[in-house]
């Protein structure tokens, strides 16, 4: 079953300028939309396509305003759509077209599947110096004015039932595990994708709904060029700049007024099925960075999650 990334995200907006503005800025090629939506493209041609919050075609999200309402899987063919379709239970099947299978998962997130449509965007190496092995001489490094985003790498959910909603993604859609926070937290890749994570399910504090989308860009340097101008364009950072220790990526997240956070990534860990997956203590230390953005919320019992 060969789900080989992330092909789109569906936001619904209340500002649908604002959001504009904030993709622009980060980097992302606009498209003219139809139906009043906009679209912004990566350089594989992974899309982020923002709605109004009200428009009747949206599905469902576990959470109220602005936040993602459908994250869409590439698939590799239409073989591999099919079987998808034949495995998904009915009772989470949406309704779809000929050339998409759209579902909800256990946690309330629409999502579908499409024929991928990524393009492959090749980047020269960055050469790096480092003591006793100098790559760039003569040379400075590079300086970016302002990131454009390569690959959309991974989204994050919250979710409450965390077994339940990996058990759909592993066993359903084939998806692998790369490494969890028992009980807390845990990293799937794409059965098709070699990204150390494509999907994170986090189990925090009762929260439910849309975390954050990630973008691989070139090299750590435009991690910053790209964080520096998001900042002078006035848009707030979430977390960051910062490295992860689980997935080795370099990171600065800012807080996105289509919901959740978006993410600047670099040197992520690129892994196969030989890869052994690891537990980690969820310390303070170590799960802080997995602290909450606008677009989750968190579950107080009397606030059920939307259908
Ligand atoms: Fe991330």
């Amino acid at each position: 079953m060969s789900i080989v990334g992330l092909q789109r995200v569906t936001y619904g907006v209340a500002d649908l300028e604002a959001g504009a503005r904030f993709w622009r800025d980060f980097g992302l090629t606009p498209h003219p939309g139809g139906g009043g939506a906009r679209v912004f493209t990566t350089a594989e041609g992974a899309e982020v396509v923002l709605r109004p919050l009200d428009d009747p075609g949206l599905p469902p999200a576990p959470v109220a305003g602005p936040t993602v309402r459908e994250v869409v899987w590439a698939v590799g063919d239409d073989a591999a759509l099919r079987q998808i379709a034949e495995r998904l239970p009915a009772a989470c099947r949406r309704e779809g077209d000929s050339t998409s299978v759209r579902a909800t998962d256990p946690a309330g997130h629409a999502i579908a599947f499409e024929r991928t449509r990524l393009t492959s965007a090749p980047v020269s190496p960055t050469p790096f110096n480092s003591p006793g092995h100098a790559q760039r001489i003569d040379q400075q490094a590079p300086l970016y004015k302002q990131a454009a985003p390569i690959h959309m790498a991974h989204v994050v959910f919250a979710v409450i039932d965390l077994d339940a909603t990996a058990r759909f993604y592993r066993e359903l859609l084939g998806f692998r595990l790369s490494d969890s926070y028992p009980g807390r937290g845990m990293f799937l890749r794409a059965p098709g994708a070699s990204d150390h994570h494509n999907l994170f399910l986090l189990c925090r504090d009762g929260a439910v709904g849309f975390h954050h989308v990630a973008f691989d860009v070139r090299d750590i340097h435009e991690v910053f060029g790209g964080g520096l101008h998001m900042t002078g364009q006035g848009w707030a950072t979430h977390l960051g700049p910062g490295r992860h220790p689980i997935s080795s990526a370099y990171f600065w997240y800012f807080k996105n007024p289509c919901g959740g956070a978006a993410e600047y990534d670099f040197d992520t860990d690129i892994i196969t099925d030989a890869w052994q997956p690891r537990e980690f203590e969820p310390t303070p230390d170590a799960f802080a960075e997995w602290a909450f953005p606008s677009g989750t919320r968190r579950y107080d019992g009397i606030q059920t999650a939307r259908t």
